[in-house]
């Protein structure tokens, strides 16, 4: 993995180990990677509502704001990452037709779903202003930070 996203990875595990809950764990997530990658253009987590599982809700992020607060798991991209169980990579979001708007600037999105105790539980959604922005690298770091917010997750519920 390039130098950059270890040591992100490092940072995110080193505050996990003392962050007080959930939230502040994904804003320091969020945070973090916005300032550090710049292809990260919008960079947030959606979770499935507990009262209502085939919905994803919009928590922490960085980036424009989106009217996308609320996606059925059957809608977007972000919907077929939790539909798949899969990481989802789109190269070119205009090509997509299940590519939900959320800037008209963002040319490439990656999501990765989040694990807890193997079901999902949630996402980390990226969007890029530049085509084809996310490869093999970006998969692998993003899947890292998914693992470890999935395991803290396990410890403490939200
Ligand atoms: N593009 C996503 C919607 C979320 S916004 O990008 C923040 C999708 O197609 O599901």
């Amino acid at each position: 993995m390039p130098g950059e996203f270890s040591e992100i990875l490092a940072e995110i595990a080193g505050f996990r180990a003392v962050a007080p809950d959930l939230r502040e764990l994904q804003e320091f997530s969020v945070e973090i990677m916005a300032r550090r990658l710049p292809r990260y253009n919008w960079v947030g987590f959606y979770m499935l509502d507990r009262a209502d599982p085939q919905t994803l809700v919009l928590g922490p992020y960085r980036g424009a704001s989106t009217e996308h607060t609320r996606i059925p798991v059957s809608q977007g991209i972000c919907g077929a990452a939790v539909a798949q169980e899969a990481t989802v990579i789109v190269d070119d979001v205009m090509e997509d037709p299940r590519y939900l708007a959320c800037s008209l600037e963002t040319r490439s999105e990656i999501v990765v779903p989040i694990r807890v105790r193997g079901k999902i539980a949630g996402e980390i959604d990226v969007d890029s202003h530049t085509l084809k922005a996310f490869g093999q690298p970006d998969r692998v770091f993003l899947e890292a930070c998914a693992a470890l917010i999935g395991e803290y997750l396990a410890t403490h519920p939200y």
